[in-house]
């Protein structure tokens, strides 16, 4: 046996307990991140929806639709209305993203006769003004790196809205930004929900409405 000196014997005591902790940490995390996106992200999807409270009969967009995670979602609460999904289909911010991986989702969850699928990008929706009774939108606006094309974003959903019609958008940045530029362009009662912890990172629902016509 060598003789080990109290100093060198409570180092490593303490290098072991930080290795521990870190450890522990990590593990805590991983598990928050893979309970965040299997259920935490559902539940907080189906918050979004709640808060437009779709009747079943609106024409909804979903902007940067990407796999269809919401889109799918919102078709399921729809009897005679149609739920719409528009992307660029960038690789980098969703792996396998498509329009038929979108397709597919929605075929999954037999909800493909009330939606549909289009090429797009948020900052020049191919819509006319007034097209839709809800837009919404979930993890997309962020990947808008240009606070001034954000902004276009925000402008085309007001937009493409009808007057009276809602709108909700979820992302993890930018929750003010969106809230102030939604009020610019004459949205009213534009709330900020959350944070919401059940999401990682946390998210908020930025929400309001179009006032309709002559308000
Ligand atoms: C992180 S994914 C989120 C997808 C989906 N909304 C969800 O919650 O699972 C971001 C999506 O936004 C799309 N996106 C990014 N910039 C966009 C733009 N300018 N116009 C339309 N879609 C865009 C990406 O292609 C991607 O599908």
């Amino acid at each position: 046996m060598y003789w080990i000196p109290d100093s060198l014997r409570w180092l490593a005591v303490g290098i072991g307990a930080v290795c521990l902790i870190t450890a522990l940490v990590s593990i805590v995390e991983a598990l928050y991140m893979v309970w965040s996106s299997k259920v935490g992200k559902l539940r907080v999807r189906e918050r979004l929806l709640d808060l437009v409270g779709l009747r079943g009969n609106e024409r909804v967009l979903d902007v940067g639709c990407g796999r269809g995670l919401l889109l799918v979602a919102a078709a399921r609460r729809l009897t005679t209305g149609k739920a719409v999904g528009v992307d660029i289909w960038n690789l980098e911010d969703q792996s396998g993203n498509g329009a038929e991986a979108a397709w597919r989702n929605a075929r999954r969850e037999g909800t493909e006769d009330r939606v549909d699928i289009k090429d797009g990008d948020a900052r020049d929706l191919p819509f006319a003004d007034g097209t839709f009774d809800v837009v919404i939108s979930s993890l997309a606006v962020h990947n808008i790196s240009d606070p001034g094309e954000r902004t276009t974003a925000i402008r085309e959903m007001m937009r493409v809205l009808k007057p009276g019609g809602r709108f909700a958008v979820l992302d993890f940045r930018h929750a003010r930004e969106y809230a102030g530029t939604f009020e610019r362009h004459g949205a009213a009662d534009v709330r900020i929900d959350g944070p919401h912890w059940r999401m990682f990172p946390p998210v908020r629902i930025v929400n309001g409405i179009k006032p309709p016509a002559g308000a």
